[in-house]
Formats: structure tokens, C-alpha cells, sequence
């Protein structure tokens, strides 16, 4: 059951005689922030009393005289200026709790109207090996899907391979030009990544070369601009300085993005040039960016060269992405791709030309689009397709396919403008009403807050990451159980089985446990803490409670199925009581606004609670016997919430650590 759920609904019964949409003074019921408040507030009758012009605590007084929630709560308090404090009746609480023991799933009631989502998640390009920013995607994605189907939705995954861009250009040109034949026989995506990396250091050396003289220019004329209107006399027109002040903020900004540019491009000229081989290498294929690209457009043409390498490349690549998507636990109901779309995309573009969608401009196909200073080209001068185009093929498909309610793609903000320009170009072309969210996220950060990169400024590889994760855990677990009063417990294999959950979890977790949308610095250390908001103290605490289990030789099974009974007599009972019966609110604030880290939080408080609880009353030494099997109760029913929740956030558990 969803307490804040069914709270609201009784409000809502109220307020729809105030006022015609409550919605926003809905979302106003909150938990309490201090118990001393009771268990939820709700601070609507301010802004009811700005919209009726009443005092807010008449209104306040009216609401509570209309409310009922005899059934739940205790009778609603006024508070202050009007608040209205709610505490939840013992009994029931205490009666939803004890249903929850006998429920596999806690308690947690499935949607009653369940919606179709289509989820396009992970999406690498499969060409290059995955490095760290395809974590983001992948873990909050999967997160998603495991908590929308855990709550009753029809939910449809599909990885949206990029298996069909310049990246495959680059490795035919590659291939064609510089492969050692024997590494590829003998280990053919390690190759294949090096031919990848090579073609790209040649392609960035000879553009960055090319984009030097319009950079510099760039830079000369925004300095020159924000130097003149440095130096131009101040006046005593506020309005006109202020104007001034920001516009030279802006030209400013301009300047130092142009620099930037420029330092990068320079970084990419220097990875060429401090290499007497590869600086030959690239005099030798001045051509190279445009050859990519006609090798690239070789093989949407059909070139049958170009054609039966991508065929021998592709399932090499992609059984490179499955190990990794095997060894973190993650599975796809489709993996459609680019490739599948390639020849529904001219057919997009006539569409759009017909219903008067899409115009010629410059001889480039676009969609000028309401709120845009930019058109989205959907077909380039010499007839190749765009992203955006794919993208369009995509959302026709599914929608024809699976009809969703909702499409959300977990993908890069730097992908924002590409998604709103996309979104407004789906709801032309005859799709207003599917929900279509572009679930973005920040990026990983090194140290130095900078992109996540190894030492000589390469992306770091997944495998090596979750490598390095796996290793430390192993060490921070053998710390631990070597550490234990009566001597270690574990063997080396479990050791090694605890090891592959914690520091998967740790690594899943850290980016779960930010808010999607900030950056956040990648850290070994914090994420394999065994205090504060990491997976490894949730794993740690739930082997605890089964410890105690242990310790206490309780059949906890039996003792769920055998009558036993949960009571709320001690303050430190009733906040973990409540505490668990929140789980249910988590997961409806995850999917209210597709963030995981609602969830995260909620397992790390409801963790302290339990913990509090667990100092202030005996468990195994509990006076009375009724006493003991409630508590143990308890303990069972937050062990199964961690688990439970960790398991919706793709996360395993081990029984001891
Ligand atoms: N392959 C793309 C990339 O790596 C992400 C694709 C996201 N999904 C989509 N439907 N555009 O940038």
C-alpha cells in the first residue's frame, strides 16, 4: 500500500471542492520532516488562503472537519500558520506491517492502470570498447525498467545499438589500410578497437589541423569584441551598464569556450605529433576524415566489400558488449539498432516532404521546427540520413510495434537540443500524445573534475573499471572477515563471490545514488565504504541481519508463516515500522520523475533507522518472547525491503560479509 498515495486521494476528495485542479497542492503532503510534526504534513492551507483569501487556518480547520481518515490516521492536528500534521494510527500500521510479513511483495501494490513504456537504454556505439560513460546510461536504464516492471508496467527494453554510423567507416578504412592480420586472427575486437583508435587520432589530427584558422579567428574577434566594450566609458544609464556588464559576461564565456577548442585541438595535434610513426602514418592519409566518411557511405550504398566486413565485424563487436552486459546482469527484449532502420529512413524523409513537414534548404532536407533558431536536417546535401532521421524511423516503429504510452531514452545531457528538436518533429508527424522523455545525465568525473580519464587521457574501459572495483572489494572484504572477533569465516571462493556483488554494487550504486542529472566524481574509495550511502553498507547491513538470524538459530521462515506478529510499543519500533511501509512512496517517487536516486535514499535511511532500532532494543535478548519474535520481525522485514530495493536497482546481496 502506498500511504502518501492514498493520503493524497483523500485529499483530493476535499480539495476538488476548493479549488478546480489540486494537483500542485497535492504534491504539498509530504513526510514530516521531524517527528515531532507527526508522520506527514501537508502545507496547502497557505497558498488555499492566498487563492480564497481566507486565513489559512480557517481553511485549515475546514479541510480537517471535511477529511476522513478516521481509518488511518489520529485526528489531524493545526499547526502554526495552518499546517496540518498527520500521525498514523498504531493499530493501523501496525496491521498494514503484518500483512507485509506475509506478502512476498511487501506490501507493494501493482499500478491500476498499468502504461506501456518503451525504454532505449545503454546504446552504445558498438564499434569502440565501452568506457565509463556508458555506465550512466546502462545502470540507471536497467534500474528503471527492473522498477516499472516491479510495478506492474508493461515495459518493452530496447538497446539502440549505434552499429551503423562513421564508427564502422572508420574501422573498414582502418582495416583496408593498417590491420596486423595476425592480431585480428588471433583476437579480432582488441584489433579492431586499435584499428579504431588509430583511424580516429588521424581523423581528430586532421581536423583539429583544419578547424585551427576559424578557432583563432574566433577567439581574435570575441576578445576583440569584450576588450571594446571593456574600454568603453561608463555612463549613469544603470539599466544600459547592466546591459553591458552581461553582454560582456557572455562575450567572455564565448572567448574562454573558443580557448578551450582551441586546447583541445592542440591536444589532439600533440598525440599525432610527439609520434615520429604516426605523424607519417598521417602525412601519408591526408584524406583520411573524408575517406572515412565515403567508407561509410560505401556501405549504406551496399558496396558488397564494405557490406561483408560490417557482417564479419558486427557479431565480433557485439559479443564483446554482451560479456560485459552478462557479467553486470543486464538483458535487453530488443536490440534493434541503427542498422535495422537503414531502409525505412528515405522513406521517413519523403513522408515528411509530403505532409509539407520537411523543406529543402541549401540542399539539405529540414524540419524547421516552432522555438528552434536551427532546422533539423533530416537528409544531408549528398543524400546521407542523420542520426535524427534514425531516430524518427525508431519512434514510427515502436510506436507502430508496441503502441507505449511513454518512450524514455536514458541518454547524455549533452544530447539535450538533439532530443528536443527530435521530440517536437515526433509530435508533428502525427504522435502528439505518446509521453516522449529524454532521461538525461551528467557526466563521471576524475579527481581533478575533469571527464573520467586514465593518466595518459584515454577513456577508462568498462572491463577495467569493474576489474578494479571487483579487486578492491575482494580486499575490503578480506579486511573485514579477517578482522572478525573469532577469527575469519569466509573461504577464498566466497570471498570472491561476495567480491563480484560488492563491487559490481558499488559501482552501480555510485552512479544510482547521485542525482541523475549532476556530474559526480568517480571514487573507489567512496563507493566501497562500509559507512555512509553505498551499496556496500546495505549489503554489509542486510548480512548483518541475517548474522543475527545466524547467531540466534531463528527459522525466520517459519516464524513469518507461523503466526508471529509485529507490535509497535517502543518509539524506535514505530520509526522503523513506518520506515518500512515507505518503501512503496520510494518507488512512486523513482518513476514520478524516472530518478533511481529516490530509491537509493530510501534504502540508506531506512538502513539508519533500522540501525537506531537495533541499539536501543534487544532483539535475541528481548524480555519476552512476544517481544523477541516481533523485533525479529522487524529485522526480517528490513532485510527482504534492502534486498528487494538493491534488486531493483540491479544489485545482488550475499547472505554474510
Ligand atoms: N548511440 C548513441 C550514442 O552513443 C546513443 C543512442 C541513444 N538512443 C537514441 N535513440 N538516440 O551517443
Amino acid at each position: 500500500m502506498n500511504i502518501l498515495s492514498e493520503l493524497k486521494s483523500r485529499f483530493r476528495i476535499v480539495l476538488s471542492e476548493l479549488v478546480e485542479d489540486p494537483a500542485e497542492l497535492l504534491s504539498m503532503i509530504r513526510p514530516a520532516q521531524d517527528a515531532k510534526f507527526g508522520d506527514y504534513q501537508a502545507n496547502i492551507a497557505m497558498p488555499l488562503g492566498k487563492t480564497l483569501g481566507k486565513p489559512p487556518r480557517e481553511i485549515a480547520a475546514e479541510i480537517v472537519g471535511k477529511l476522513d481518515l478516521n481509518d488511518i490516521c489520529e485526528a489531524a492536528e493545526i499547526a502554526g500558520p495552518g499546517f496540518i500534521n498527520l500521525r498514523l494510527k498504531d493499530d493501523w500500521l501496525v496491521e498494514r506491517l503484518n500483512r507485509a510479513v506475509g506478502d512476498e511483495r511487501l506490501g507493494v501494490a501493482t499500478a491500476s492502470d498499468p502504461r506501456t513504456y518503451v525504454l532505449d537504454y545503454s546504446s552504445p556505439n558498438v564499434a569502440k570498447p565501452m568506457h565509463v560513460g556508458h555506465i550512466r546510461s546502462t545502470v540507471i536504464g536497467d534500474a528503471l525498467c527492473r522498477t516499472l516492471r516491479y510495478l506492474g508496467h508493461r515495459v518493452i527494453s530496447d538497446n539502440h545499438l549505434g552499429d551503423w554510423g562513421t564508427q564502422f567507416g572508420m574501422i573498414i578504412y582502418g582495416y583496408k589500410h593498417f590491420v596486423d592480420q595476425s592480431a585480428y586472427e588471433a583476437a579480432p575486437v582488441p584489433e579492431l578497437s586499435r584499428l579504431y583508435k588509430l583511424v580516429n587520432q588521424l581523423v581528430d589530427y586532421h581536423n583539429a589541423q583544419s578547424a585551427f584558422p576559424t578557432l583563432e579567428n574566433e577567439l581574435r574577434a570575441r576578445s576583440a569584441a569584450a576588450e571594446s566594450l571593456r574600454n568603453q566609458a561608463p555612463t549613469d544609464d544603470k539599466a544600459a551598464e547592466k546591459k553591458k556588464k552581461k553582454e560582456l559576461r557572455k562575450l567572455e564565456e564565448k572567448a574562454n569556450e573558443a580557448r578551450e577548442s582551441i586546447a583541445s585541438a592542440n591536444a589532439k595535434l600533440a598525440v599525432v605529433t610527439s609520434d615520429s610513426q604516426l605523424c607519417e602514418t598521417a602525412t601519408q592519409h591526408i584524406n583520411i576524415a573524408t575517406n572515412v566518411l565515403e567508407e561509410t557511405a560505401k556501405l549504406h550504398r551496399g558496396d558488397s566489400e564494405n557490406r561483408r566486413l560490417w557482417d564479419e565485424f558486427l557479431p565480433k563487436c557485439r559479443d564483446e558488449i554482451q560479456k560485459l552486459y552478462d557479467r553486470i546482469d543486464i538483458e535487453f527484449d530488443f536490440e534493434y539498432g541503427e542498422s535495422f532502420y537503414h531502409e525505412r529512413l528515405a522513406n521517413v524523409v519523403e513522408e515528411f516532404e509530403k505532409d509539407g513537414l520537411a523543406k529543402e534548404s541549401e540542399g539539405a532536407i529540414c524540419v524547421f521546427l516552432d522555438g528552434f533558431d536551427a532546422p533539423m536536417i533530416i537528409r544531408k546535401k549528398d543524400g546521407a540520413f542523420l542520426y535524427a532521421t534514425t531516430d524518427l524511423a525508431t519512434v514510427q516503429f515502436r510506436m507502430q510495434e508496441w503502441c507505449p504510452d511513454a518512450i524514455l531514452y536514458v541518454v547524455d545531457h549533452r544530447q539535450g537540443e538533439h532530443f528536443e528538436k527530435f521530440f517536437a518533429a515526433a509530435k508533428l508527424c502525427g504522435y502528439p500524445d505518446v509521453e516522449l522523455c529524454h532521461v538525461s545525465f551528467g557526466t563521471v568525473l576524475g579527481d581533478d573534475g575533469k571527464p573520467f580519464k586514465t593518466r595518459s587521457g584515454d577513456t577508462i574501459g568498462l572491463e577495467a573499471l569493474l576489474d578494479e572495483a571487483v579487486q578492491r572489494a575482494y580486499t575490503v572484504v578480506s579486511q573485514g572477515d579477517d578482522a572478525k572477533p573469532n577469527g575469519p569465516e569466509l573461504g577464498k571462493d566466497e570471498r570472491r563471490h561476495i567480491a563480484d556483488a560488492v563491487g559490481h554494487g558499488a559501482i552501480k550504486y555510485a552512479d544510482l545514488s547521485h542525482n541523475r542529472t549532476s556530474d559526480y566524481v568517480f571514487s573507489y574509495d567512496k563507493m566501497l565504504a562500509l559507512t555512509g550511502n553505498t551499496a556496500t553498507y546495505l549489503q554489509y547491513s542486510y548480512a548483518r541481519v541475517n548474522g543475527i538470524f545466524s547467531k540466534g538459530a531463528v527459522d525466520i521462515t517459519k516464524l513469518r508463516d507461523g503466526g508471529a506478529a509485529i507490535q509497535v510499543a517502543e518509539r524506535a519500533e514505530r520509526a522503523l515500522a513506518l520506515e518500512l511501509l515507505r518503501f512503496s512512496d520510494a518507488l512512486a517517487d523513482v518513476i514520478e520523475d524516472y530518478r533511481p536516486n529516490q530509491l537509493t535514499s530510501y534504502l540508506f535511511q531506512l538502513t539508519k533507522v533500522f540501525f537506531s532500532f537495533y541499539e536501543q532494543c534487544p532483539v535475541l535478548k528481548a524480555d519476552e518472547e512476544k517481544t523477541r519474535n516481533s523485533r525479529l520481525l522487524l529485522c526480517d522485514l528490513t532485510a527482504r525491503t534492502i534486498s528487494q530495493g538493491l534488486n531493483l536497482l540491479g544489485i545482488k546481496v550475499v547472505e554474510r560479509m
